[in-house]
């Protein structure tokens, strides 16, 4: 079917964000309603996420780049609260050149902070450090990137354009983490002067795109346009929400998407929530509804064959490979208490589900309604990580379709199981659920009534 309108408000900013932990399908859903917005802009994380947007035979895997990027109107964005790693991004904008694709338009906010090259290797090293207590980070240096930022000894995106003040602060921060590198981790301490040099052609490539975002996404606005704020990641990710110490380093929740644009409550009118008709995970940390799946990083899961053979289906069937860093995902049922809790957080007006069509595999589906714990049901998302960690799914059943359901056009079309399976994740989310992806491409996708 055509692309689905957002129906954004002129002067309206909305809000996407994954309501899981990443790879919902965020790009394919901020692609697809991106349609008809003026601007669409990245307000957190850097190129840990990855996000796949598929037009036609053409599949793009933005890392950095706003997923609104196929569309000429759209302005994409960088915005405040970004981490950016400049050799990386430039390499992404060559791709998307090669793919013919007209990136001149991107703005880059100036205080967006810079991935330094001793990020990256302390990303790597302290991951090896912590053994079999690791994170599985995506090793791309974010976490010690919004760590500086938090210490304010960050370098940011502007501070390439003072070359003398990019060297005063970088000889500061330097001398500590090369002790670090050196002293604790045993590697090879890095030169300034390399650096500076590195990071002096980055400059001169990016400027073009350096801009005042929040003053431009502002006149925006006042001028009836509107605004998509693009989530990386997902709310169990968030760094005060989510299942800390398994998050990221910034806030993909809808209130980072304020401080990570500087725009106000008062723009924002709907936060949608893209939320998998499954639940995967890449990376260590607990997973109550995990199945098992063989050579995923930080499974859990216990369970016999039969198990292990849903788990093994939903994941091929899913391709559930990590689009950053190739890893195999966990994947496990529908998860209604998560689900609940990332409504609350974000303020959820509304749900846009995906991957419908991989449930289309199994004769009966499972659904986690609550937990169980010490002999204790809970609805909602238990206030300490132990009784998370520890949590029992309470599933209930509900029975599959078995039909193929990629080319379905309409929502009321769908086998009468798959809408009584789309009904029943509603009304134990709470949110309603506006629109429902059945396969990769645009065009895969209905519209709920
Ligand atoms: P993101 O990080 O949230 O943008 O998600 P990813 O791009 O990392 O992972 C989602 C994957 O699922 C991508 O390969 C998408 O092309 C694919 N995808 C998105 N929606 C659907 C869907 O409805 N059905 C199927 N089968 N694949 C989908
Ligand atoms: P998108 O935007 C899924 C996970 C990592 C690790 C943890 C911390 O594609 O949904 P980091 O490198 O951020 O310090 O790693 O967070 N992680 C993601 N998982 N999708 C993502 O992004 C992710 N970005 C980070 O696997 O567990
Ligand atoms: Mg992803």
């Amino acid at each position: 079917m055509t692309p689905q309108r957002m129906g954004a408000a002129p002067g309206e900013a909305l809000v996407i964000v994954g309501t899981q932990w990443g790879d919902e399908g965020k790009g394919k859903a901020t692609d697809l309603l991106a349609d008809d917005v003026d601007y669409v802009v990245r307000y957190q994380g850097g190129n840990n996420a990855g996000h796949t947007i598929v037009v036609g035979n053409t599949v793009l895997k933005l890392h950095l780049v706003p997923s609104g990027v196929m569309y000429p109107r759209v302005t994409p964005v960088i915005g405040d609260g970004v981490v950016v790693d400049p050799g990386v991004l430039l390499d992404e904008l060559d791709e998307l050149l090669a793919q013919g694709l007209d990136v001149s338009q991107l703005k880059i906010s100036g205080n967006a902070h810079l991935i330094m090259p001793y990020h990256r290797e302390l990303d790597a090293v302290t991951e090896r450090h912590l053994g079999r207590q690791k994170l599985g980070t995506t090793k791309r240096g974010i976490g010690p990137c919004y760590a500086d930022k938090a210490a304010r000894v960050g370098l940011r995106v502007q501070d390439l354009y003072d070359m003398k003040i990019f060297r005063q602060k970088l000889d500061v921060v330097l001398k500590e983490k090369n002790a670090l590198l050196s002293r604790v981790y045993n590697r090879m301490p890095m030169k300034a002067a390399d650096i500076e040099t590195e990071y002096t052609v980055y400059a001169e490539r990016l400027r073009p795109y350096i801009a005042d975002t929040m003053a431009l996404l502002h006149d925006a606005l006042e001028a009836g346009e509107t605004v998509l704020l693009e989530g990386a990641q997902g709310t169990l990710l968030d760094l005060d929400h989510g299942t800390y110490p398994f998050v990221t380093s910034s806030n993909p929740v809808a209130g980072g998407a304020l401080t990570g644009s500087g725009l106000g409550p008062k723009h924002v009118g709907r936060v949608i929530g893209i939320t998998k008709a499954y639940v995967t995970r890449v990376g260590t940390g607990p997973f109550p509804t995990e199945l098992p799946v063989e050579g995923a990083l930080g499974c859990l899961a216990k369970g016999g064959p039969e198990e292990a053979d849903i788990g093994r289906r939903m994941a091929d069937v899913g391709k559930e490979l990590g689009t950053t860093t190739g890893r195999r995902r966990r994947v496990g049922w529908f998860d209604a208490v998560l689900a609940r809790y990332a409504a609350r957080v974000n303020g959820l007006t509304e749900h846009f589900l995906t991957k419908l069509d991989v449930l289309s595999e199994f004769d009966e589906l499972k659904v986690c309604r609550a937990y169980r714990y010490q002999g204790e049901e809970y609805e909602h998302f238990p206030p300490h990580q132990s009784i998370f960690h520890h949590a029992e799914p309470v599933y209930e059943t509900l029975p599959g379709w078995r039909t193929d359901i990629t080319a379905v056009t309409h929502y009321h079309d769908l086998p009468k199981e798959a809408q009584a399976y789309v009904d029943r994740l509603e009304q134990l989310a709470g949110v309603p659920i506006r629109w429902v992806s059945v396969g990769p491409a645009r065009t895969q996708t209905l519209e709920r009534g």
